[in-house]
């Protein structure tokens, strides 16, 4: 059972003249997702494919690789993909950036992990793969060019946290790319079936801002359905006295 004082999930909020309705719900303890999670492995590949998320997610890195800026230098990229599931973000990434990187990744689920593993030594990568929180990375300061997050940080009772823990293994002039539930009605239905934050794109900014990191504006990349259920946040861990972020997309 969960401390009466863990941080709760906001689901509902409305005034009425002086009254305000607040409808919050306790988040699955990580041990009871990380076992719906090791229930769901054998069949979330096949499942997300057809509801088109990896193709969405390839043409979401490919628009950002085409229209802003790449990193000059960014021979080998050091991306870490955080509650990787089974690969589906980082082999889009990795399909879009079509040059070397080193892919670190971490869930919470030892059979989303293994499932991970055999898809991206299947795509003939590979990566070094750790059962870890998001929350508490084992990693040291500065350690990634790129941090990219699908649909993990909604799940988490204090997403900031988890977002300063991000910033601090990115190194300075890195960047995070999220996708998180959003807030439509689709995302209502993922937010009863488990219990996570659906968010606006305010609320995504305000997180990336309270955890330190520079939100930058992006245009609503996602197609399909996951456009209906799906935000892209997009933020920098600016150089300090840098006039502006440095792209790597
Ligand atoms: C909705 S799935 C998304 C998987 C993958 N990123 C994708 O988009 O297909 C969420 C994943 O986050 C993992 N997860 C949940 N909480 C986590 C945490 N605190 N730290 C690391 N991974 C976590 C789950 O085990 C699950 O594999």
């Amino acid at each position: 059972m969960q401390s009466t004082n863990a941080p709760l999930i906001p689901v509902f909020t409305r005034w009425f003249g002086s009254w305000q309705i607040r409808v919050e719900r306790r988040p699955l303890h990580p041990e009871a997702l990380a076992e719906a999670y090791d229930r769901a492995a054998p069949r979330w590949t096949r499942l997300t494919d057809r509801l088109g998320y990896g193709r969405s997610y390839e043409r979401l890195f490919e628009g950002l690789i085409r229209r802003q800026t790449l990193g000059a230098d960014a021979a080998l990229l050091r991306v870490l993909d955080c509650g990787v599931g089974t690969g589906s973000f980082s082999l889009a990434l990795a399909r879009a950036w079509r040059k070397p990187m080193a892919l670190t990744a971490v869930d919470l689920s030892p059979a989303m992990l293994a499932a991970a593993e055999a898809r991206i030594r299947a795509a003939g990568l590979h990566a070094r793969l750790l059962e870890a929180c998001v929350c508490a990375l084992p990693f040291a300061d500065a350690s990634f060019d790129l941090v990219v997050a699908a649909h993990v940080l909604e799940h988490l009772p204090d997403p900031v946290e988890a977002l300063a823990e991000i910033r601090r293994v990115l190194r300075p002039g890195g960047q995070v790319v999220a996708c998180i539930t959003r807030h439509s009605w689709l995302g209502a239905y993922i937010q009863a079936k488990w219990r996570t934050h659906r968010l606006t794109r305010e609320q995504a900014d305000r997180w990336l801002c309270q955890a330190g990191l520079e939100p930058a504006p992006v245009q609503e990349p996602l197609t399909g359905l996951s456009g209906l259920t799906s935000l892209v946040a997009v933020g920098h861990h600016q150089q300090a006295g840098a006039a502006g972020p440095e792209l790597l997309f």
